[in-house]
C-alpha cells in the first residue's frame, strides 16, 4: 500500500470510528482489506482508498471499519471486574431491583457479545428471579457483523473456553453441527441482553441512566483526545453510585478531572 493511500484510509477511519491505524502495522491493515478489494473488484489500493472516501463509497465504510476493528473477547474476561459487580450486585443493584426500580447495565464495545452474556450469567448466578424485575443488559458495538453475532447467541465450542465448567450445561444448550459443537444461550439469558449497533463516537439514543458501565478493551484504539472526549460522557451517563470498568491495559489519565476516582483495577466510580 502507498503512503497516499494508507493515509487517506488512515484518516477515515479515525474519522469515523476513532481507530488510530498505525504505519508499523500497514501489513497487517492491507491484509484485513483485501478482501474488500477482492469483493469490489478493484486491483490496487489507492482505487480501494479512492473510492472508500468518495461519495460513492458511503457504504463501504462500515465495511472498511469493521475490518479493521480487532474483535477478539472472552467469556469471563479479566473475572475480577464480574467479582466485583457480583458484590456492587449484592450491596446495590439487587435492592434497588427488588424495590421496584430500574437497573441498566450496558457493555460499550461488545464484540460477540461475550462480555454481555458473562454479565448476564454473573447475575443470574446470585439472582435466578433476576428475569422477572427490571434488567437489562445492552451490548453494543460499531461493527454490525459482530453485533449480528452476537444477536444469534450461538458460540462454537473454541469461543466458550472461559465460561466455568458447571455454567456451560446451567445457561446453554449443546448443539452438534456437521463440523463443530457449538452452544446456543438459553433464553433465561438471552432475554436480559439486548444489542444493538452504536459508534461510540456519535451520539447515544440511550435515554436511561448507566448504572454500571463496561468499556474494556475498545478505547485502547483510541487516541488521548479521542479518550479525552468518552470520559465526560460516561460520566454524565451514570447514576452517583455507578461503576465504569475498563480493560486491563486502559486508564483515565486524570480521573479527578473527569469526575472519577479509581476504586480498583482499572474500575472508576463517580466522585460527584
Ligand atoms: C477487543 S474488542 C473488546 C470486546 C470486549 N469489550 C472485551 O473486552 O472482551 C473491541 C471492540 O470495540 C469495538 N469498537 C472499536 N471502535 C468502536 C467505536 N468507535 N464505537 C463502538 N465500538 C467500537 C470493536 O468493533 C470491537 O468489537
Amino acid at each position: 500500500m502507498d503512503t497516499e493511500s494508507f493515509d487517506a484510509i488512515a484518516k477515515l477511519a479515525y474519522q469515523e470510528s476513532g481507530l488510530q491505524l498505525a504505519v508499523e502495522k500497514t501489513s497487517m491493515i492491507q491484509s484485513r482489506l483485501r478482501h474488500r478489494l477482492k469483493i469490489l473488484d478493484l486491483e490496487s489500493f489507492s482505487q480501494y482508498s479512492a473510492y472508500v472516501c468518495s461519495e460513492k463509497g458511503l457504504a463501504e465504510r462500515r465495511h472498511m471499519i469493521s475490518a479493521l476493528t480487532t474483535n477478539v473477547s472472552h467469556f469471563f474476561r479479566e473475572k475480577h471486574h464480574f467479582d466485583i459487580l457480583e458484590t456492587q450486585a449484592r450491596t446495590t443493584l439487587l435492592p434497588k431491583l427488588r424495590s421496584g426500580g430500574a437497573v441498566r447495565i450496558w457493555s460499550a464495545g461488545c464484540s460477540n457479545g461475550q462480555e454481555a452474556l458473562s454479565i448476564a450469567i454473573t447475575l443470574l448466578e446470585i439472582a435466578p428471579d433476576i428475569g422477572d424485575m427490571n434488567l437489562k443488559i445492552l451490548g453494543t458495538d460499531i461493527d454490525s457483523n459482530v453485533v449480528d453475532f452476537a444477536k444469534t447467541a450461538r458460540y462454537p465450542e473454541r469461543l466458550t473456553s472461559g465460561i466455568p465448567p458447571g455454567l456451560v450445561s446451567k445457561y446453554f444448550g449443546a448443539i452438534d453441527t456437521e463440523s463443530e459443537r457449538v452452544y446456543l444461550a438459553k433464553n433465561t439469558v438471552r432475554s436480559l441482553v439486548s444489542f444493538k449497533e452504536l459508534n461510540l463516537l456519535s451520539e447515544w439514543p440511550m435515554r436511561q441512566r448507566m448504572d454500571i458501565i463496561f468499556c474494556r478493551n475498545v478505547v485502547i484504539y483510541f487516541d488521548q483526545e479521542t479518550q479525552n472526549r468518552l470520559w465526560p460522557r460516561f460520566h454524565r451517563a451514570m447514576p452517583l453510585e455507578g461503576i465504569l470498568f475498563l480493560g486491563h491495559s486502559e486508564r483515565i489519565a486524570d480521573p479527578e478531572n473527569v469526575g472519577f476516582f479509581t476504586d480498583g483495577p482499572t474500575t472508576y466510580r463517580p466522585t460527584r
